[in-house]
């Protein structure tokens, strides 16, 4: 099994709407500060791959999370073909806004709404540790 879906406590537990409207809201904001510079608004960057249609988003919202944790290197495609770049970890943001980045890209890129929680994200990065 994938590390990072060993153990998932939240998952397929109703979210509270409001929380869930708290994260987008958080979520949109961080995006723009820590994602969009190569990210842009979902699509159109040639060195960074499209979040829009991204396979990651079909997965659970513990891939992403991870990603953006531990960066990532010579895995995506774009237009078919792989890109070779690299993503630097963008670890530096706090648990919460890692779970609020995640809520706010699935629902925007991938009409995903599910939650995570910031105690689901804290225990990838410790995983990562390991
Ligand atoms: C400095 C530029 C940069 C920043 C900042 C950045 N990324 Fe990336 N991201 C990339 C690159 C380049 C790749 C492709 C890496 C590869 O070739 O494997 C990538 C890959 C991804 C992927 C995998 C997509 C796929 O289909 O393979 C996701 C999801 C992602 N980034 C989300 C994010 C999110 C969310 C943030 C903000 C928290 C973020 N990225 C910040 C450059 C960036």
């Amino acid at each position: 099994m994938l590390p990072w879906l060993c153990s998932c406590p939240e998952q397929g537990r109703p979210v509270p709407p409001a929380k869930l409207t708290e994260q987008l809201a958080q979520g949109k904001i961080l995006y723009e500060q820590s994602c969009a510079q190569c990210h842009y608004d979902g699509a159109g960057n040639p060195v960074a791959p499209d979040l829009r249609g991204s396979s990651v988003l079909a997965e659970p919202p513990q891939a992403l999370a991870r990603i953006i944790l531990d960066g990532r290197q010579g895995v995506s495609m774009k237009d078919g073909k792989k890109l070779n770049g690299i993503m630097p970890p963008q670890a530096y943001l706090r648990d919460e806004e890692i779970a609020a980045v995640v809520v706010y890209v699935r629902e925007a890129f991938g009409d995903r709404r599910d939650a995570l929680s910031p105690a689901a994200v804290a225990e990838i990065r410790a995983g990562l540790k390991d």
